[in-house]
């Protein structure tokens, strides 16, 4: 894609990931993750929400890395097992050491990459990060309102919708509330999927005590982060065939030598990926 025709300017006010949603007053979801994983684009106000379920329990820090991985090995068997070359990745989050688009294209370089987030933040550092490169680009846009992605412009012409595409949403649902139906954006997701398409999701598990103790961590803290049970982790799938070993702890779902496969958190956190037939 020619430079000219990617946005080069934030989003106008008013549209996901404004300037106006820009705000230090707030902790943001983004800025904790980046806290959590290591990274250096956060403020105090997000180091006091991370410790807010930090004191709860130190080892949820792990939770996020093992998120990453698992996204990390879904996209290698999406990309270099499943033949698939478009990527639409919802609540991309700030960039970090091994973003999707690099993932994919150190197995294929043509794969086109479509990021998606809400934080003004994470669309001006991923703009920087894509700068002058055609197969990828990142809009500003909210997995609540399902179209604001699929009818934008630049998804539009990065996606060939015709074709099988993957959409990844790793680590965003839990953070989309009860009141704001994630399972009513996620069916709408489903029903934008192209036959042969995939849909990949990690979320917090609701099984073990420590579970509704972070829940509430979270949501005190940082205003957001649901827990749910396998049953309603299974909803975000329905009608779309499981790829195996189905909905797994993440940590167990292909797991590979840099995987922990028995950690202290691995009963927190979910993944899988289903398939459109
Ligand atoms: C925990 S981070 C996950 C980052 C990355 N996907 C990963 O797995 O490492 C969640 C991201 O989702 C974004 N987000 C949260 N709610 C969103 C929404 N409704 N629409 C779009 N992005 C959202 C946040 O800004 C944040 O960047």
């Amino acid at each position: 894609m020619a430079r000219d025709q990617r946005r080069s300017v934030p989003p106008s006010d008013g549209e996901p990931g404004s300037r106006r949603d820009l705000h230090f007053t707030r902790p943001s979801i983004a800025r904790v993750y980046d806290y959590v994983l290591g990274g250096r684009e956060h403020f105090e106000i997000d180091r006091r929400a991370a410790h807010s379920f930090l004191n709860v329990a130190p080892e949820a820090a792990q939770v996020a890395k093992d998120s990453r991985a698992f996204m990390r090995r879904g996209v290698h068997y999406l990309v270099g097992e499943a033949g698939i070359r478009q990527i639409i990745d919802i609540g991309s989050g700030l960039p970090t050491t091994g973003n999707v688009h690099e993932i994919a294209h150190a197995i294929d370089p043509t794969v086109h990459v479509v990021y998606v987030d809400n934080d003004p933040m994470v669309l001006t550092h991923a703009r920087a990060m894509l700068d002058g490169d055609d197969k990828a680009t990142v809009i500003g846009a909210d997995l609540r309102t399902p179209e604001t992605i699929f009818d934008d412009p630049q998804t539009r012409k990065l996606i060939d919708m015709d074709r099988p595409f993957a959409v990844l949403t790793s680590g965003i649902l839990h953070h989309v509330s009860d009141e704001d139906d994630p399972f009513g954006a996620a069916a709408e997701v489903r029903a934008r999927l192209s036959p042969g398409s995939f849909l990949l999701v990690s979320h917090f598990l609701d099984e073990e005590p420590r579970a509704k103790d972070l829940e509430r961590a979270f949501l005190h803290g940082v205003g957001s982060g649901r827990f749910r049970t396998w049953d309603e982790n299974r909803r975000f799938f329905e009608g779309l065939e499981m790829v195996e070993p189905g909905l797994v702890y993440a940590n167990t779902w292909r797991p590979d030598a840099d995987t922990p496969v028995r950690n202290q958190v691995e009963t927190l956190y979910v993944g899988g990926i289903g398939r459109k037939v």
